[in-house]
């Protein structure tokens, strides 16, 4: 049996179990206590906190999210820390106006569809053994079977398909759970385990403004269930899609947001984006670039971006050039070991 100790979330004074082979992130979500956090896996540094009393073990934070001199003056990575005695933290607990936050749960999956939708892109549909509560844009985070190991993949659905989600899912060469398992061998049928919801990218319903949601590839998923959320629920909410990928053939759901489009012409906008080759039906160019030369300013907006990290930076920097400030960007990078092991390019100017 592995030992619990108790962890304590200051300024809440709130009080958690947390065994000592467990996250100390994960024990605080499941009892309800959010705290911020973005790739749960050591890259990102979102879920960085001080400890005020005790000790843990950083486990497999990456060094350069959590740095020597930082592990010295008692900060930590609560993605990665693992509680080895009673432990104090101090906890960024700020709650946001109009956000509710679910708890994380376990959930028993079973496939109920594989599709090829786009080159190197494959959608999966997950019938879940009970309802999953969350945020249009949050992410679950996918045991692969028989490595010890899980991966995070956002929701595609909107909240109120709350029993089967839907995952796109680019493959990775060489990577353990695209290329070795759900490209390789998954089907309709099997059986999958996962937890969530996780994340803090995703629709706020207290921002007015009009929004720009700038995808890359497999990031439309996580604004797809924005766009869902607004349009079906009736929000009094205008929204742009730019999608990017490099050619015709690696988009996906482009007729679905261009009939979205056709059925909501005052609300939503769809820009599709080759940067690799002319299509008729498509803009050509980066995301960015088609943005920057559609918009002379986006002053009054609020931006949502979403995709591979470079395409994160390289969008901040465009909306940021066009008079938005961070306060209104919200953003997932989709990391992945990769970017564990290397210094990833990060805004200064971006709180994470
Ligand atoms: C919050 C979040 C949400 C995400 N949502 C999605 C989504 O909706 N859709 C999606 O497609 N992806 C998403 N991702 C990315 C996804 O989680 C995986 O990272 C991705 O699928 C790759 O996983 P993999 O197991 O196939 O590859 P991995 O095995 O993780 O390998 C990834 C790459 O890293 C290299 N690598 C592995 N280990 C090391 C090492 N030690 N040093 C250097 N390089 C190494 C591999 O060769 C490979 O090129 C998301 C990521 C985050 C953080
Ligand atoms: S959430 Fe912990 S480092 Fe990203």
């Amino acid at each position: 049996m592995p030992a619990t100790y108790r962890v304590t979330v200051e300024p809440l004074g709130q009080q958690v179990d947390c065994r000592e082979d467990q996250p100390i992130l994960d024990a605080c979500l499941r009892a309800g206590i959010w705290l911020p956090h973005a790739c749960t896996h050591g890259t990102c540094g979102t879920c960085k906190v001080e400890i005020l009393d005790g000790e843990v073990d950083h486990g497999d934070a990456s060094t350069f999210a959590l740095m020597d001199f930082e592990r010295d003056e008692g900060k930590t990575l609560l993605c990665c820390a693992r509680p080895r005695s009673d432990v104090t933290i101090e906890g960024d607990v700020e709650v946001e106006e109009g956000v509710t936050t679910y708890p994380v749960r376990d959930f028993v999956g079973t496939v109920a569809a594989v599709e090829d939708c786009a080159t190197d892109t494959r959608r999966l549909l997950i019938d879940l053994d009970h309802d999953i509560a969350f945020n249009p844009g949050q992410y679950v985070s996918l045991e692969v079977p028989g490595t010890g190991v899980s991966r995070t993949y956002s929701m595609a659905n909107p909240p109120a398909e709350s029993r089967r989600i839907e995952l796109h899912i680019r493959r990775t060469p060489g990577g353990l759970a695209s290329d070795g398992w759900i490209f390789k061998t998954l089907a309709p049928g099997d059986t999958v385990r996962l937890s969530g919801p996780y994340g803090r990218f995703f629709w706020r319903p207290a921002r007015t403004e009009p929004a720009i949601c700038i995808a890359g590839g497999t990031g439309l998923a996580p604004i797809k269930a924005m766009i869902r959320h607004v349009l079906e629920t009736g929000a009094d909410r205008k929204i742009t899609l730019y999608h990017g990928g490099r050619t015709a053939a690696h988009m996906y759901d482009v007729d679905y947001f261009r009939a979205l489009e056709e059925a909501h012409p005052d609300r939503f906008r769809y820009r599709p984006c080759l940067s690799d080759e002319q299509a008729a039906g498509y803009q050509t160019g980066l995301v960015t670039d088609v943005l920057a030369a559609e918009m002379d300013t986006c002053r009054g907006h609020v931006a949502y971006v979403c995709g591979p990290p470079p395409m994160v930076e390289a969008a901040l920097r465009t909306l940021m050039a066009k008079r938005l400030f961070p306060r209104d960007i919200y953003r997932e990078d989709f990391y992945d070991a990769s970017d564990k092991a290397a210094a990833t390019v990060r805004s200064p100017l971006l709180k994470r």
